[in-house]
């Protein structure tokens, strides 16, 4: 990574062995992300790029961002933002890289009957982190209120952030909370979390890349994951509605300890729905009383 005479395409072979040589997997993706956020493209565009020789100064942040990444960094906080549906949003150390499974936990809720039936839902979503899920939410419905909740300051600040970035900042309301806090007895229409739900013991298992980076309270689900699903069940029961539902994202092994969960609490039509990866990976279930 030298001569400020090298094109793209030269310095994607340089990138992409010296991450190989530092152990990092998929290194030639990892270059061509870089290349793509520093030439301002979409990386299905960089064939338009590689024959340019690029400015020093592109040159010099691209050895940072190799740095970074050698050094164990995920790519998607070197590269600063990360797609989420029809969002862009910030991505840093604050809170959880969005991971592709959740985006369909979006496509779950929009076409619950709930959302059929319920021309102007309340839906709070619990631990937002970058605040995806509220944000694509707000920005894919056209009526409702919107409100996210964690208990992290930082995940928040920088969900408001991406709620500014996105342009919904007046559309959606963040707050501190553990858990649902302050809401009002039976006036949500729809709960959503994706809570930490790895056991702690996992979490220190983790790859370097996670473990090292992301932020352990949106990791950490306590000695067997559940802790913070035992929170929000109860918390559901006082705030959801008569035909309120909610939807959680789930660990794979975690549905039957997740349907149980629930029904002792009273909730119906409990339901795991698996990822595209054929994995348990939501639930949803039914506020009938
Ligand atoms: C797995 S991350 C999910 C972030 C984001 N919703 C997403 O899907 O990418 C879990 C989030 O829950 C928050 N959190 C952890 N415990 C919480 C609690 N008791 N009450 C509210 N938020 C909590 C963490 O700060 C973190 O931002």
């Amino acid at each position: 990574m030298d001569a400020p005479t090298k094109k793209w395409s030269e310095l994607i072979e340089l990138g992409e062995g010296f991450l190989t040589r530092k152990g990092i997997e998929e290194s030639r993706s990892i270059c061509e992300l870089l290349v793509a956020r520093l030439t301002k493209c979409g990386r299905g565009e960089l064939h338009r790029f590689l024959s340019e020789v690029p400015e020093e100064r592109l040159v010099e942040a691209m050895r940072r961002g190799l740095q970074r990444v050698s050094q164990g960094e995920p790519i998607q906080y070197v590269l600063g933002q990360w797609d989420f549906r029809e969002l862009t949003l910030k991505v840093d150390s604050r809170a959880l890289i969005p991971r592709p499974e959740t985006e369909q936990l979006i496509d779950l809720i929009l076409r619950s009957d709930v959302i059929k039936q319920t021309p102007k839902p309340l839906i709070v979503d619990v631990g937002t982190g970058t605040g995806c899920i509220i944000l694509s939410l707000a920005k894919e419905l056209k009526d409702g209120f919107f409100v996210g909740l964690d208990i992290s300051p930082e995940a928040l600040s920088l969900a408001q952030e991406n709620a500014v970035r996105c342009g919904l900042a007046e559309r959606v309301h963040f707050a501190q909370s553990n858990g649902c806090g302050e809401l009002d007895p039976e006036s949500v229409d729809i709960l959503v979390s994706n809570p930490p739900y790895i056991r702690s013991t996992v979490v220190d298992g983790l790859p370097a890349h996670i473990r090292d980076h992301e932020p352990r309270l949106a990791l950490d689900g306590g000695a067997d994951g559940l802790d913070v699903y035992r929170e929000l069940v109860q918390d559901a029961i006082m705030i959801l509605k008569t035909g309120g539902v909610l939807f959680f994202e789930i660990g794979e092994d975690q549905g039957v300890a997740l349907h149980d969960l629930l029904q002792d609490h009273g909730f119906t039509a409990i339901c795991i729905h698996k990822d595209y990866a054929g994995h348990d990976r939501f639930v949803s279930a039914l506020q009938s009383t």
